[in-house]
């Protein structure tokens, strides 16, 4: 099957650099397609120019977050991207492949392809440098997930990590009412119940979730206050001779 990776993206100044690296590693797996989504207004030349130049299989979509969810703090960051590319699997009716939201900042070991396309219904599998434990993921026992390790519960049914499971498109056609909320913190938890997921359903990966092959690393970045004037600089075509 082919893998759908979802990534969310804004502008901003590291949004080259972020998308340049996870090009690179995208590029040495074969039958995936790229559901860039990013964060504004207007298709932008110069993500069309970057994107073709990888020469990855890609949609590219823009869905910005609406305006009242802006300057909430915090924001909900990347939902409206995935839900855009929800509506995009659903209205090409793509019922076969994976599905897997993959952030433009996170660390992708490549075995994790490999563990994702056996995806039957739900695959699980942990996450690298979450919060204080420094890790989330599945507790697995005799083979089955059992429980759940994460810092920050918080009454959710499923804490677990956007980076920490994958979907197969067979599976999530079965229910026609697949959402992730604006609700900061619980966009996984509420997405996995709405396609109803079972505890016994879940598939462990990467060595019954005792390998880690995914890290949620974050790039030190200058404060959100730029973002504005950095998108309008990069709307401005004459900026793209580096490109
Ligand atoms: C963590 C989780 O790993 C995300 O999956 C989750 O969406 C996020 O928290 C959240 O719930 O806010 P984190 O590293 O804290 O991620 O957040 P970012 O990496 O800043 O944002 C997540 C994704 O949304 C990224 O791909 C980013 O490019 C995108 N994003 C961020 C936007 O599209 N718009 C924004 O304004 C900010
Ligand atoms: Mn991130």
């Amino acid at each position: 099957p082919v893998i759908y990776f979802v990534t969310p993206t804004y502008p901003r100044r590291e949004q080259i650099p972020e998308l340049t690296r996870l090009a690179h590693t995208l590029l040495h797996v074969p039958r995936l397609h790229w559901l860039v989504a990013d964060d504004q207004e207007k298709c932008n030349g110069y993500m069309d120019t970057l994107l073709n130049r990888f020469g990855i299989p890609y949609t590219h979509m823009v869905s910005p977050m609406p305006s009242k969810f802006r300057n909430e703090k915090p924001a909900p960051r990347g939902v409206a991207n995935r839900r855009a590319a929800l509506q995009w699997l659903r209205q090409h009716n793509l019922t076969n492949g994976i599905l897997y939201f993959g952030d433009d900042d996170n660390t992708y070991d490549l075995r994790l392809f490999t563990e994702i396309r056996k995806t039957q219904r739900v695959s699980m599998f942990p996450v690298g440098l979450i919060a204080d434990y420094g890790v989330s993921g599945p507790v697995v026992r005799k083979g089955k997930v059992v429980a759940f390790l994460d810092s920050w519960v918080a009454g959710r049914r499923w804490p677990v990590d956007m980076a920490g499971f994958a979907v197969s498109l067979e599976y999530m056609a079965q229910y026609p009412y697949v959402n992730m909320p604006y609700k900061p913190g619980y966009e996984e938890d509420l997405f996995l119940r709405s396609i109803g997921l079972k505890m016994d359903q879940i598939e462990p990966r990467g060595n019954n979730c005792t390998e880690i092959l995914v890290w949620h690393t974050q790039t030190k970045s200058k404060k959100l206050g730029m973002v504005r004037l950095e998108s309008k600089y990069l709307d401005d075509r004459s900026n793209l001779g580096a490109l």
